[in-house]
């Protein structure tokens, strides 16, 4: 039986692994050490909140007492706690530094201190933009060349793992991954924005050309991914894990989106691009499918449907973001 520090556990992806290992680890305790950041959102958790082998802690990852009594008294940290928006970072990026490099360091202190495996979640936007032309993808080995203040914090934030890694000998693994998408995600990001301003009648903003290509990964693929690393990653190296079906274009994105919803293209309105806005991203997964069997098992088709139907079934859960009251349910259901 182990005791898992999940950091950022009532994000996206944080709260899908913790619903992940718990069905998957059934002896596993996990401990959600999350500050409730307003993307921080307890409904993620609320079907598992009794869970004995659940526990949540309200706090920050750059609070030195918290992460040290937590580290001290678990067996491994995973490391999913940031600042997660490019948009946001771009207007400021104070949080982004505090967060995400301050707090991974402070967590990487304690790991040295006392002797834990450590697992840091990061980013492919670390490496920077790929063309439309190229057939390059990236992949353990790619250079880091951050564009935006979100990917630069990551990359000083993967810089450090790697430097403790080599320095102070942490049992410390990194994986960068491609563009998640699935369940709990906060509608400020592109599918979830999509589906939900579909829903109330309203248009999809799309940046630019809308030819930017991501590399979809459903997020119960990527929770599988840690844990393979987790179980057989060897210690100190990087894992980049990407997705099924591989690369799409936001216009195309959309269309899917549109035609799940049946829905016309007249939804769909060009806006002004993001600054600096990265034109390409794709994973070369092979690393992680040789050393650990990382093969991803939901197609993106699939499961962009039934993620839209998952919006669609749970109309309260985004409501209550819009509307502001997800925030009301820590007071409601804790103090
Ligand atoms: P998210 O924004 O949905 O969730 C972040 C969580 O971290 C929230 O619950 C928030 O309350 C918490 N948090 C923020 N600052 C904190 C602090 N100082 N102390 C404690 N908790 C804090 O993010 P996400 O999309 O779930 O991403 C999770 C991780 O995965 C991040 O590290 C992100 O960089 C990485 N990642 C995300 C994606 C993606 O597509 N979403 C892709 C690659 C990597
Ligand atoms: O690649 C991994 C990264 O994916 C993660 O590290 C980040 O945490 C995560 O937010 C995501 O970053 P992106 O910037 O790629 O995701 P976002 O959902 O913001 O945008 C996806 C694409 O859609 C991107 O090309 C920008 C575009 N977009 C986004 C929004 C919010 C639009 O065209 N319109 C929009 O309103």
């Amino acid at each position: 039986m182990a005791k898992l520090l999940v950091t950022g556990g009532a994000g996206f992806i944080g709260s899908n692994f913790i619903h992940y290992w718990l069905k998957t680890h059934l002896q596993d305790e996990i401990i959600n050490l999350d500050k409730l950041t307003y993307a921080g959102n307890l409904e993620n958790l609320k079907d598992i909140e009794k869970n004995p082998n659940y526990k949540l802690v309200v706090g920050d990852i750059t609070n030195v007492d918290i992460v040290g009594s937590l580290v001290k008294d678990c067996d491994a940290v995973v490391h999913l706690a940031a600042e997660s928006h490019v948009d946001r970072s771009i207007m400021d990026a104070a949080e982004f530094i505090r967060t995400n490099v301050l707090g991974t360091q402070i967590l990487l202190d304690a790991v040295k201190q006392y002797d834990k495996r450590f697992h840091h979640v990061s980013t492919d936007e670390v490496f920077g933009a790929l063309t439309l032309e190229s057939k390059n993808k990236f992949n353990e080995n790619t250079p880091y060349h951050p564009t935006s203040p979100y990917a630069a914090s990551k990359a000083a934030s993967d810089h450090l793992v790697r430097a403790f890694i080599y320095t102070h000998k942490i049992a410390a693994t990194i994986s960068n991954c491609s563009n998640n998408f699935g369940p709990y995600q906060f509608p400020e990001k592109f599918i979830p924005l999509a589906v939900t301003n579909l829903l109330v009648g309203k248009k999809i903003p799309v940046y630019g050309d809308g030819l930017y290509v991501r590399d979809w990964l459903f997020v119960e693929d990527h929770c599988r991914g840690i844990d393979l690393i987790l179980e057989k990653g060897r210690i100190g190296e990087t894992y980049c894990l990407g997705g099924m079906t591989s690369e799409i274009n936001n216009l195309e994105v959309i269309k899917k989106i549109l035609k799940i919803l049946g829905e016309s293209e007249d939804k769909i309105e060009l806006v002004k691009d993001r600054p600096g806005h990265d034109r390409r991203y794709a994973i070369n997964w092979s690393k992680a499918k040789q050393e650990l069997g990382y093969q991803p098992q939901f197609d993106f088709d699939r499961y962009l449907e039934k993620t839209v139907q998952w919006y669609q079934q749970n109309k309260n859960w985004w409501q209550n973001i819009k509307s502001g009251s997800y925030k009301d349910y820590y007071e409601k259901q804790y103090q």
